[in-house]
């Protein structure tokens, strides 16, 4: 077969490796890839968001799936247009992909089909969100409805930043995205993610990861995309469980129904609460970091999997994973979230990468005469496992340290809440 994954991050080189060990795969593409997943893939220099070029492209090479990694591209319909010209696509539909697309979408399909999450309002003018918050007091959290690249929410401790972030959503902070917004209730508790694969109509579970996404050690500094990874975790077998009987068959249950059936990954972001699993919200696709830790845990081919969800016969696939863990740490570049600076160079990544039962995965690099240089706010993902979580995160320091690479830096405590 001949696969193409779209995107350029540490997720679709997890992705792109895994397929590339598939032995029903004879080539795989990425577009637009970077310097790391063009050692596992052929790299083409066509935009995620540049539709009609990826579509001349499949035809082109005769690709038999594409893989699409991130939401913008899905949220966008890159799927729809791909299936219209008869190539075949693993993620959802634009109508789907509305579970990532639109907070107040799901929170009302919470509401409907009784999926434990947080209590909410849905507000398009700032004097009745203002209200709602006064009413209820702090800590609250407000989040822009749309696509805001993780940026749109905002966990608010005092009424004046509670205001302040209404005031910036309607004033057009987030664009388009923050027209509406979405007042809820704080949980408190352990966030974790979970993935399952779905076909419109079945449900596959992952083994499931949790994040940091706070850019500083100790959970300190401002949100980020995240900036590791680590499985298995806290979500027991009872609360994965819960999370497939209580979140993710329902939503599939609810969006057949309204004609918009979900196939591809779905990501419940979850706070581990003290009455049990709440749902945060919902993605449209593997998480990134996390891919990356459960891409190596994976002991099953992908992508028969993969084939499954998109031809709706996933209940005849099962999938094994090993016994070990993994963890996946992210090397930023200095200056992010806010202002990372590009185009320093990465030395010592083969020796780094030579270390035991670690691979590097690149997030947002490029190649310019045989050296690596920094392209992108999260740069490098370096994952290792091992018998247990200790094991694994000793072995990916081990390699971080062998990275020369002044230009960067990472969290040294991924892991901790279950290490220490
Ligand atoms: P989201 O984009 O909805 O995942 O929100 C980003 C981050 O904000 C989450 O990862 C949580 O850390 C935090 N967050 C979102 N909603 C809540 C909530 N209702 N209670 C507490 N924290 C939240
Ligand atoms: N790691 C969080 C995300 O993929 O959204």
């Amino acid at each position: 077969m001949r696969i193409l994954v779209v995107g350029s991050g540490g997720r679709e080189h997890a992705l792109a490796w895994t397929i590339a060990n598939s032995p029903l795969v004879e080539r795989v593409y990425c577009a637009p890839g970077n310097a790391g997943i063009a050692e596992d893939a052929e790299c083409v220099g066509i935009d995620a968001m540049d539709f009609p070029e990826i579509v001349a492209f499949c035809k082109r090479e005769a690709i038999d799936l594409v893989v699409v990694g991130p939401e913008a591209p899905l949220v966008g319909g890159l799927v729809d247009e791909l299936e219209a010209n008869g190539i075949a696509a693993f993620g959802p539909s634009k109508a789907a992909a509305v579970l990532e697309g639109s907070k107040g979408f799901v929170k009302d399909l919470c509401a409907r089909e009784n999926i434990p999450t947080a209590a909410y309002g849905r507000f398009s003018d700032s004097g009745t969100a203002k209200a709602h918050v006064a009413a209820r007091g702090t800590p609250i959290v407000v989040k822009a409805d749309g696509l805001a690249a993780g940026k749109g929410v905002v966990v608010a401790t005092t009424m004046a930043e509670a205001n302040e972030a209404i005031d910036a959503a309607f004033n057009g902070r987030f664009g388009a995205a923050g027209t509406e917004i979405v007042v809820e209730e704080f949980l408190a508790g352990e966030e974790a993610s979970f993935f399952a694969l779905c076909d419109g109509e079945h449900a596959l579970p992952l083994v499931a990861a949790q994040d940091h996404k706070r850019v500083g050690d100790g959970d300190t500094g401002p949100n980020t995309g995240g900036m590791g990874a680590y499985s298995p975790c806290a979500v027991t077998p009872a609360v994965a469980g819960e999370v497939m009987e209580r979140m993710i068959l329902p939503t599939l249950r609810a969006m057949a129904r309204a004609g918009r059936p979900f196939k591809g990954a779905l990501y419940a972001g979850l706070m581990l609460t003290e009455a049990g699993p709440k749902l945060i919200e919902y993605n449209c696709r593997f998480g990134d970091p996390e891919c990356q830790a459960l891409m190596r845990r994976l002991q099953s081919d992908l992508v028969p999997a993969l084939l499954a969800t998109r031809d709706s016969i996933l209940n005849r696939v099962d999938l094994r994973w090993y016994d070990t863990a993994s963890i996946c740490v992210v090397v930023a570049a200095n200056g992010y979230p806010d202002a990372p600076q590009r185009g320093s160079e990465i030395r010592g990544l083969a020796a780094a990468g030579a270390e035991p039962d670690v691979k590097i995965f690149h997030a947002g690099t490029r190649a310019d005469s045989g050296r690596i240089l920094a392209d992108g706010g999260r740069v490098l993902g370096v994952t290792a496992t091992g018998k247990d979580l200790a094991a694994a995160r000793a072995r990916a320091y081990r390699a971080i340290d062998k990275i020369d690479w002044p230009g960067g830096f990472c969290r040294r405590d991924i892991g901790k809440r279950v290490l220490g």
